[in-house]
């Protein structure tokens, strides 16, 4: 625990300095009815404003240009927030998860980028290979890849099936010490940097959902290639292509957890991911709610600030209402998973209401902005873009009704 806090300590030290420098508007403190831990306040404060002093000015940069943010990410990673809530001895900060999302709100308002880069990372790769890791595939695979000098990425969808996520057409046979891998996986966040992948492939299609198995599959191995960089709508610093696997040998020891138990790592590694998906739209919803305040402030009709408006600040006291429900479903999925108690449900939630608070807020941010909202000038029209996506990202909206639909049906034993 010292060296997080010194790693972070020295992080908020040279900010600090910093900030006496530069010109920087007043951070607006979010109040928390949350009383959170010394530890979490620390690392929000220091997210908050590495968010503004190194995302924030270069966010546009790397949408616009479609570009990997390699120096912000290797930033990250030297702050120790590529590995929040990976134990000091495999290199990480040692955290919780609520520390985790908390980063990852802050993160995600500077660069929505970013956040996905660290997201898909932290909480899909490192986070199944932690969970359901050897010893030996920890050292490996996890330790490496804590200081943003290598990315992870996580392949389970496929061109033919997303939401059916047992449905993998992606086959591995057992032959002698090896698996032989053979499909396609797409859309995979990260693809195109990554030193390393957790794939999801069939075993024994008779077995259905039990026939489905997880593997680490390095990048440099014979036999696995990559599609075209996707041009997508939005988040497009971090890439997104399909992984391509023609016999594609991986020795044996690259089995994550047992044979036939990939949807189980699969589904219980997307709770935590699509409690990480929630905090980043809540970063996206979180600026575009700054951007529209800020704007209204400023901006004159009607003989005043449209500030003054009331339907303005009808939209504002709606944006801000929802950002904080999601907030608060947010760090409770994250708190039951410290607790070690069950959230797939909670997880859901979250993810639910924090994308759909995401989408609606960075629409009302440009309804507030107006034409200004409607061009890249501004910010507005990247965080509506940015926010589409963490509707659909491991698991799309209508999927995560159904997960809250299936638990709240069990919980009353029907
Ligand atoms: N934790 C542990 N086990 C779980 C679980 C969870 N959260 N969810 C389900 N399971 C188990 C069940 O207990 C059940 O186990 P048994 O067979 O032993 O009884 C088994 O899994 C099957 O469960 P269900 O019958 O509920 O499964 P289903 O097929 O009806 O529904 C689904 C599953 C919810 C639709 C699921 O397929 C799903 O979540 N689909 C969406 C997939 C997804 O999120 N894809 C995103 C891709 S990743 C991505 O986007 C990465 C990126 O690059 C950003």
């Amino acid at each position: 625990m010292a060296l997080i806090f010194s790693r972070f300590g020295s992080g908020i030290m040279s900010f600090a300095g910093h900030m006496r420098s530069s010109k920087h508007a007043a951070l607006r403190t979010i109040s928390n009815c949350y009383s959170l831990p010394d530890t979490h306040k620390m690392l929000q404060k220091t997210c908050r404003e590495f968010a503004e002093k190194e995302l924030q000015p270069v966010a546009a940069k790397f949408d616009k240009e479609h570009l990997f943010p390699k120096e912000q990410i290797k930033k990250l990673g030297e702050l120790g927030l590529l590995a929040v809530n990976v134990s000091e001895d495999a290199g990480g900060a040692g955290l919780d998860y609520l520390a985790y999302v908390i980063a990852m709100e802050e993160i995600s308002r500077g660069c929505a980028s970013c956040g996905c880069i660290m997201s898909v990372h932290s909480s899909l790769y490192l986070g199944a290979i932690q969970q359901f890791g050897t010893e030996e595939q920890q050292k490996k695979y996890v330790n490496p890849f804590v200081n943003g000098d290598r990315i992870g990425c996580f392949a389970l969808s496929e061109p033919g099936n997303g939401s059916d996520a047992s449905a993998a057409s992606t086959v591995a046979r057992l032959d002698g010490d090896s698996y032989v891998l053979n499909g396609t996986k797409a859309w995979i966040s990260n693809g195109y940097e990554a030193e390393a992948a957790v794939v999801f492939a069939t075993t024994d299609k008779s077995k259905k959902h039990k026939g489905l198995s997880c593997f680490i599959v390095p990048k440099s191995i014979a036999g696995f290639t990559l599609g075209k960089k996707e041009d997508k709508l939005g988040i497009r610093g971090s890439s997104a292509c399909n992984l391509i696997f023609e016999d594609c040998r991986i020795p044996k020891e690259n089995l994550l957890g047992q044979e036939g138990e990939g949807f189980k790592i699969a589904m219980m590694t997307l709770d935590a991911g699509r409690t990480g998906i929630a905090s980043q739209a809540l970063g996206i919803a979180q600026a575009a709610l700054d951007c529209a305040i800020h704007y209204a402030a400023q901006r004159q009709a009607f003989g005043a600030s449209i500030l003054k408006l009331q339907t303005i600040q009808i939209k504002l006291a709606d944006m801000e209402s929802r950002i904080e429900s999601a907030r608060l479903l947010t760090w409770k999925a994250a708190s039951l998973k410290d607790a070690g108690q069950k959230y797939t449900k909670e997880a859901a939630m979250a993810k639910l209401v924090a994308s759909e608070a995401a989408t609606f807020v960075s629409h009302q941010a440009i309804q507030i902005l107006g034409g200004m909202g409607y061009v890249s000038d501004m910010p507005a029209e990247r965080y509506y873009r940015d926010a589409r996506i963490t509707e659909i990202y491991e698991g799309t909206s209508e999927i995560m009704r159904l997960v809250i639909a299936n638990n709240l049906i069990k919980e009353y034993g029907l």
